[in-house]
């Protein structure tokens, strides 16, 4: 019989048990997640408990990376599911923290602010976000000393940032930056797909599709971002129900827009679909990288 994960929902608890597996020999590989877990998740575990011998995954929705006219109330919780998920997984605990453990304040009242990175993109169209996420990230690694963190390339610019972060505030913890996990038609899994109904889940593979046309256009010599991006734009307008938030091309280190197609360029875009805001990327020169271990 599979015994599922220790589940922890107080720091000093988590922390006293990430300890004693330290001092035990083991290392420690931490997966934040807000829950509503689907297979992009469940790779990142998978990552874990491959480099790792213990894995903590997180499960909080945190509320200092939404803004007041976004999903919090509504975004799904689902610990019960989440639970069964991992059960199979070799996941050694679970932190499911309140808001009230995290938050005892009601907010943190000394922020991580990113200065660079955060300018385009996501860290444009949603003032504040990266400040909630580096921060409660930085709580996290905190509250879990691990020592690996897994993190999803779909959320390219969050994972890009993370890194920075681990980097600049000399957190002794490995940061590792795995590839997308798609549904069957290209779309890029994600907790928000289940907000879509069927009209609105069947478009939403426009997100895709326009990341690919963008590809295709490259690989066939198109050197103009501009013309890549008209392009994308072309394919997303073909889906009535998707409204374009932004479609970019960056340079893949410095998340800046990039003029022309160069070696690392990162096609990157969000739009509403529905009541989703969804987001995708796609790297659309040189070479794709596996898990950045
Ligand atoms: P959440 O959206 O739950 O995502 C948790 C992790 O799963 C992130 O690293 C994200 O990039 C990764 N992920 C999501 N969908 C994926 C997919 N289709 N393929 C691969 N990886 C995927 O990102 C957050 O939560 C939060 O901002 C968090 C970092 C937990 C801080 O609150």
């Amino acid at each position: 019989m599979s015994v599922g994960p220790q589940l922890f929902e107080d720091i000093d608890g988590v922390r006293a048990y990430v300890r004693k597996c330290q001092a035990a020999g083991e290392s420690v590989g931490i997966v934040p997640t807000m829950g509503a877990l689907h297979e992009g998740h469940l790779s990142l575990v998978r990552a874990s408990t491959a480099a790792t011998t213990r894995t903590v995954v997180t499960i909080f929705v945190n509320p200092t990376q939404f803004s007041p006219d976004e999903d919090l109330a509504s975004y799904p919780r689902t610990l019960e599911a989440d639970l069964n998920a991992l059960s199979g997984l070799a996941v050694d605990a679970v932190f499911h923290p309140g808001p009230e453990e995290m938050y005892p304040d009601g907010d943190a009242l000394i922020h991580v602010v990113p200065s660079v990175l955060d300018k385009n993109l996501c860290g444009l169209v949603r003032p504040g976000h990266f400040r909630g996420v580096c921060t409660v990230v930085a709580k996290l690694f905190n509250i879990i000393p691990a020592d690996q963190a897994f993190f999803g390339r779909k959320d390219a610019q969050q994972a890009a940032i993370l890194k920075r972060m681990a980097n600049d505030l000399n957190f002794p913890i490995r940061i590792n930056i795995c590839p997308i996990v798609r549904e069957a038609d290209g779309l890029a899994m994600s907790s928000r797909n289940k907000y879509l109904n069927s009209d609105e889940r069947m478009q939403a593979v426009a997100l895709s599709r326009a990341l690919a046309k963008g590809k295709q256009v490259i690989a066939d010599g198109e050197q103009s971002s501009a013309s890549v991006i008209k392009v994308m734009r072309d394919c997303l307008a073909e889906f009535v129900l998707v409204q374009p938030e932004y479609v970019s091309i960056v340079d893949f280190d410095t998340f800046v827009d990039a003029e022309t197609i160069g070696p690392s360029c990162l096609a990157a875009l969000a739009a509403q679909v529905g009541p989703a805001r969804l987001i995708d990327n796609m790297q659309v020169n040189g070479v794709t990288g596996e898990c950045e271990m």
